[in-house]
């Protein structure tokens, strides 16, 4: 069966009201991004005083358009609003975004509950009021007012922060991550994060899913939307301490709630919490390349003892395992290793490792049947070769696939400067799970190992 939500992220006609002449103006901006889209549909602009906008034929009223219309993205001041829901409820309109703000968030209450009563009973689907739109980069629409376009990718985001679901579509860029849809919920006067997590659960252009939430309204319908969801549920939830939930009722009008409850809410439902958006890009990254981990044995291998300290350390911390390796394992590697050098996990490689010994040590702890998952790490200490690790990953990670091979994730990990951050950057642009820090590379690993577990309970359960 179709989900309700089809037409909303695919419509076929889109009206903008409020739309501009004045380029200063959100109406403009939204219309200009939606006739720039990479996206075939039908656009009518709506101003009472215009004839044409950017090219386009101008309505007057959203009831003159003469034809059907799927979308409309509402770009008028609040008060002007409820009469364009009434003609969108006359025009049959089956799905409305408000753009406009000025309601329950600035504590304008009543004129929240109007648009509520108006839509009551209707089936039309309603975002907002209080929200940027969202950008389809799967489908190449974007129905927002937002300067730029995401990356195509697997990762769909919902934000209940306006402004911070924005900076999310930039550093996603920046960091390499794709997005497939990202979207604002702002008041969730109609559509909700529920509606949201089971829509982008069947489709079939979202691997992971991600969420910004500071507060749920129904954390029943909430928590059984991720619980049904049979793709990994990333959570930033914000307003732990007491100043941030101070801070939370200010922001959107809503109550933090408890974080203890959420937590282990989130956690029961099968979701995995992230502590904030870098990290939920983190693990989006190795969720959406990586297979899960099926255990949390962990091998490490490192041409830095420092580093693989800490990322034991870390490891542990995050609910890991780094185990002794095995008397098999332990021959393969001592093969490879200068002749001072003895293997332990983490496995130091030393300082002069090149790409061989890296590849190596590598495929020894996959074909380890202790081992779950492996962390290859990079120190760029005097003499070592940034390009040699790096080089390897790649052909480990692009090439060899040995993460397919093995059913086994691999993440990686890199401490340097200039030349470092250059070859990483080359990386992360084929979409290689890297990480500067042992602390992101540990959280991400156990983002695969919850999702594993998770895969591992559905499969009990016969799903
Ligand atoms: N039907 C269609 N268009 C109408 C209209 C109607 N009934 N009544 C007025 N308009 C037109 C206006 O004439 C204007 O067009 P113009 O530039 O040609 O004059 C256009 O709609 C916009 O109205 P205007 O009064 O100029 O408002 P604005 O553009 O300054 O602000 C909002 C409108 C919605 C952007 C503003 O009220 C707002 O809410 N801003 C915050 C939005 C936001 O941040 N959202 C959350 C993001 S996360």
């Amino acid at each position: 069966m179709t989900h309700r939500l089809e037409t909303f992220f695919k419509p076929k006609s889109i009206a903008v009201v409020g739309a501009s002449a004045n380029t200063t103006k959100i109406g403009n901006a939204t219309l200009k991004n939606i006739l720039i889209s990479d996206y075939d549909c039908e656009v009518y602009p709506i101003n009472p005083k215009e004839k044409q906008i950017l090219g386009e034929k101008c309505y007057k009223k959203l009831t003159d358009v003469p034809n059907d219309i799927d979308l409309v993205l509402v770009s008028v001041p609040a008060k002007i609003v409820p009469q364009i829901m009434r003609d969108c409820v006359q025009k049959k309109v089956k799905n409305v975004i408000i753009i406009s703000s000025g309601f329950s968030e600035a504590g304008n209450h009543e004129l929240e509950d109007e648009l509520k009563s108006i839509i009551e009973k209707t089936d039309m689907n309603v975002l907002g009021p209080n929200v940027m739109g969202y950008k389809n980069s799967a489908d190449g629409l974007d129905a927002s007012f937002v300067y730029g376009k995401a990356r195509k990718g697997d990762l769909s985001l919902i934000s209940q922060s306006g402004a911070l679901g924005i900076g999310m579509i930039y550093l996603a860029n920046n960091e390499f991550v794709g997005i497939s849809k990202i979207i604002g919920v702002g008041n969730k006067l109609d559509i909700d994060d529920d509606d949201l997590i089971d829509y982008f659960a069947q489709d079939p252009d979202t691997k992971v899913i991600g969420l910004y939430i500071e507060a749920v309204k129904d954390g029943r319908k909430f928590m059984n939307s991720i619980k049904r969801c049979k793709k990994p549920v990333l959570v930033v939830k914000a307003g732990i301490s007491e100043a941030g939930a101070r801070a939370t009722a200010s922001h959107t009008g809503s109550m933090a709630g408890s974080d203890k409850i959420y937590g282990a809410a989130i956690k029961q439902a099968g979701g995995i919490r992230c502590r904030d958006v870098v990290e939920l890009f983190d693990m989006a990254r190795a969720l959406a390349g990586q297979p899960p981990a099926r255990g949390n044995r962990i091998g490490i291998v490192t041409n830095g003892g420092g580093l693989g300290i800490l990322l034991t350390d870390a490891c542990v911390e995050n609910g890991l395992t780094v185990p002794k390796l095995s008397k098999t394992t332990y021959k393969k590697i001592d093969k490879i290793l200068p002749d001072l050098i003895k293997p332990n996990n983490p496995v130091d490689i030393v300082g002069d490792a090149g790409f061989y010994r890296y590849e190596a040590a590598t495929r020894a702890l996959l074909e380890d049947s202790n081992i779950d998952g492996v962390i290859v790490a990079s120190v760029h200490g005097g003499y070592a070769r940034p390009q040699e690790f790096t080089g390897a990953i790649l052909k480990m990670i692009r090439e060899r696939k040995l993460h397919e091979e093995y059913k086994k994730p691999i993440l990686a990990t890199w401490v340097g400067g200039k030349e470092f951050e250059d070859l990483v950057w080359d990386l992360k642009s084929a979409g290689v799970p890297i990480y500067p820090s042992a602390w992101r590379t540990a959280r991400s690993m156990m983002g695969l190992y919850l999702e594993g577990q998770r895969l591992k309970r559905e499969k009990k359960k016969g799903n």
